[in-house]
């Protein structure tokens, strides 16, 4: 069994790189169908999370077959283990969203309280449409009042590092996915 220490933790592989990138492959292809029609029209916006969902934002922008533009915004609540609550400001976001067709790449919705808030100051800049498209999602710890239209793979309420996911910012550079042993 492969296992990584990170701080004072032992984790254990959970989901190995195969099976994150066949997710992925699978999710791009309902997303290709769903906006192959308006993306002729005017190029969606794909919007990573930063820093958590940077590794699924290149996996997933690389099986996108339309034209689209890339950006990442930032907005961090998380320490340790537990999700907080506590949101900060959106930090980044350049390009002008007025009108356009949105989808919000992030790493992992859990409550989805920090998604909750970053919908609100999106929404305020007016958008065509947004979408939210993560690479996992906590079914059991989910509390929004949102819809997540894109969920490349579902997990128990589980504490997750690896493909972007961090435990006091280590792990995100691990192409395997991991769960706490301890
Ligand atoms: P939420 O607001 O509860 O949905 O939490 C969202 C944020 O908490 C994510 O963007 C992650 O940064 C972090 N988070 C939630 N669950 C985990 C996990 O299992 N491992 C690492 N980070 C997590
Ligand atoms: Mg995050």
């Amino acid at each position: 069994m492969r296992t990584v220490r990170l701080h004072d933790r032992t984790f254990r592989v959970l989901i190995p790189a195969a099976r994150i990138e066949e997710a992925i492959d699978r999710l791009a292809a309902r997303i290709n169908a769903d906006y192959a029609a308006r993306a002729a029209v005017r190029p969606p916006l794909l919007v990573g999370v930063l820093n958590g969902a940077f590794m699924f934002a290149a996996g997933l922008a690389a099986k996108i077959e339309f034209h689209c533009e890339v950006s990442f915004v930032k907005l961090s609540s998380y320490e340790g283990t537990d999700s907080t609550g506590r949101v900060r400001e959106l930090i980044g976001l350049g390009s002008d969203i007025e009108g356009r067709d949105v989808i919000v790449l992030e790493d992992i919705v859990d409550t989805g309280r920090s998604m909750e808030h970053l919908l609100r100051l999106l929404a305020a800049r007016r958008p065509a449409s947004v979408e939210i498209a993560t690479m996992f999602f906590k079914p059991g710890a989910f509390a929004g009042d949102f819809k997540v239209k894109y969920r490349a793979l579902e997990i128990g309420n589980e504490f997750i590092i690896g493909f972007g996911l961090d435990y006091n910012e280590l792990g995100r550079n691990l192409k395997d996915v991991y769960v706490v042993e301890n």
